[in-house]
């Protein structure tokens, strides 16, 4: 390849994977390195700031049927979850991704990931990744 390239751009005859070695290359590759900051800034945020954040109630028994909560139980963020029939669901808040919090989106009745998407079940079950490992129960 170091021989052909040369000697293809002399005659004309531009290979496909020329482009590979185009040197202009790099300012797509700057403006995507943007994106992916920008990216990595927007995880960051939610990593810290959603710790930060204080709990929707002080405790599971506050939360009605059909709403949601994250919760410190014995120190640790619990996502929980109470059925209209009051069944309560709680698993660890924590993604098993890269460890952002979830957040409980009403309209699929799962708890989301804000970092990279991930969703889960309200038991836990991944149904959508990058996260590969369900969210652990919690007993509350
Ligand atoms: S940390 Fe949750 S999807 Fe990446």
């Amino acid at each position: 390849m170091a021989g052909q390239l040369p000697a293809s751009l002399i005659t004309g005859a531009e290979p496909e994977w020329a482009g590979l070695y185009d040197p202009r290359r790099l300012r797509s590759t700057v403006r995507e390195g943007a994106s992916l900051l920008k990216q990595q800034a927007e995880v960051a945020r939610h990593f810290v700031g959603d710790r930060l954040k204080s709990g929707h109630v002080d405790s599971i028994a506050e939360i009605a049927p059909g709403s949601d909560a994250v919760v410190r139980v014995e120190g640790r963020r619990c996502a929980v979850y109470r059925d209209e029939g009051g069944a309560v669901h709680a698993v660890s808040a924590r993604c098993t991704h890269l460890g952002c919090l979830v957040a409980f989106n009403e309209a699929e009745t799962a708890w989301e990931c804000p970092c990279h998407g991930s969703r889960f079940g309200v038991d836990g079950e991944v149904l959508h990744g990058p996260a590969v490992r369900p969210l652990p129960p919690r007993t509350t």
